[in-house]
């Protein structure tokens, strides 16, 4: 699907001029599809089957139109804290299709978590599974828990979201598990549902993705012989997309790798998709406000910057860089590049661009881990959100007033 593409020179999301957003809005200005969301999410619970529920990671882009539009097709929600918590339940999602991801949560999550009857708490740890049977035992309930455990495969992906490594801080070691299930089967409070599983992000060869399914499905085997019959596997996330010239999984084949590990099981599978569902459907405009050069190099200073998208800054990634105007000049190297007072502040290096100083730009893939990872850094506001659809928009979060981020601060002096 080419949700985002030049008509006459000109970039249009669906079908808007881009301009029109960026003139209407202000830059910076993230732009999401609405039919390029619900295309991915349609396309993975088709090929995935009737008897796997997709489970829409929050923490890829977690603003409530969003959450909305995945709850009102059907999708489960892999939340990571009681903020995602909220914002799910806030955007009609059903607390019953929920899984509740990560190493630390606290107390007080997880008798939020209880309290919402959400589906399935994922376990990290040992000290966690007795904490969370501790308060449930406290409140007169059964937690609904699975492990999750780190199959130790290399995803082959960048090294900060590489997670079912052994030296990683994610899940509990194979050979931990199956012991823990057995003792976590003595007790009363402890309702035990699954196992999880989650290896890493940006996967473009799924080989890793069906080893750890194969090694999940050795130890779901294995406690079915010991007597513990589980209702469903999660395999978590990770499927990569295309920022360049990547070649990522699709759909189908992601299904037939899932299925060739679990031929045969009739258990409910769970999947905790984020970037493949919302990454490809977001882009992030800017203005080009200054170039310069500084002899050797040159730059093309634009108004978006880190705080309103880390990715390139913390993990060297790559985002296209494409102009709302195609345009017939020369293009030279430039080094793109925010205002924010860090030379690790760039959105792309060395990109062959024919920009002037008032140019529209579009940073391209940046639905998923964009807005959801920016901040306020060097007292930035944060930049609106758009949802377009067809020749709609509609603003889904607008743009932070300055006053906003001083608002929870004393100012002792007035
Ligand atoms: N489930 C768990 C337990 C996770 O830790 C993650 C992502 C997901 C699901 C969703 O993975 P996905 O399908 O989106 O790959 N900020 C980084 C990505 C961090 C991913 C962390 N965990 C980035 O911008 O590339």
């Amino acid at each position: 699907m080419n949700t985002f593409h030049y008509r006459n020179h000109a970039l249009y999301g669906e079908d808007l001029p881009l301009q029109e957003i960026a003139e209407r809005y202000g830059t910076p200005c993230y732009v999401y599809s609405e039919a390029a969301l619900r295309e991915r999410y349609h396309s993975f619970s088709t090929a995935l089957g009737g008897n796997t529920q997709v489970c829409y990671a929050v923490k890829a882009n977690s603003n409530l139109s969003i959450l909305r539009l995945f709850a009102e097709m059907g999708a489960g929600f892999d939340i990571v804290s009681a903020g995602e918590l909220e914002r799910v339940l806030r955007a009609g999602g059903d607390a019953g299709k929920i899984v509740f991801s990560g190493v630390g949560k606290s107390s007080v999550e997880i008798r939020a978590a209880l309290n919402a009857a959400i589906s399935c708490l994922n376990v990290e740890s040992a000290a966690e599974l007795w904490r969370i049977a501790d308060i449930a035992a406290d409140m007169g309930k059964r937690a609904p828990v699975a492990l999750r455990v780190n199959p130790d495969v290399d995803p082959g992906t960048h090294h900060y979201i590489a997670t079912g490594l052994k030296e990683s801080k994610f899940g509990i070691p194979m050979e931990q598990a199956r012991d823990l299930y057995l003792q976590a089967a003595q007790h009363p409070a402890l309702e035990l549902k699954g196992i999880a599983c989650h290896i890493g992000s940006q996967l473009l060869d799924l080989t890793p993705l069906g080893e750890a399914a194969a090694r999940v499905r050795a130890l779901y085997d294995e406690l079915a012989a010991d007597g513990i019959a589980l209702q469903h596997l999660d395999l978590g996330g990770g499927v990569g997309i295309c920022y360049h010239d990547e070649t990522p999984p699709n759909p189908a084949d992601y299904a037939w790798t899932l299925e060739q590990a679990l031929q045969g099981l009739e258990v409910r599978r769970v999947v905790e998709l984020g970037r493949a569902l919302v990454g490809n459907a977001g882009v992030l405009l800017t203005r080009v406000e200054y170039l310069k050069d500084n002899g050797s190099k040159q730059f093309c200073v634009v108004d978006a910057a880190m705080n309103d998208l880390l990715r390139p800054a913390l993990y060297g990634a790559w985002h296209d860089i494409l102009p709302l105007h195609q345009s017939a000049e020369a293009t030279q190297p430039m080094d793109i590049v925010g205002p924010v007072c860090e030379s690790g502040d760039f959105l792309a290096k060395d990109r062959p661009l024919a920009a002037k100083a008032g140019d529209l730009l579009a940073v391209m893939s940046a639905g998923a881990y964009g807005f959801a990872m920016s901040s306020n850094y060097n007292s930035r506001p944060r930049p609106p959100e758009v949802l377009i659809g067809g020749h709609q928009h509609r603003l889904i979060r607008r743009r932070e007033r300055l006053d906003e981020q001083w608002a929870l601060e004393e100012n002792p002096g007035r």
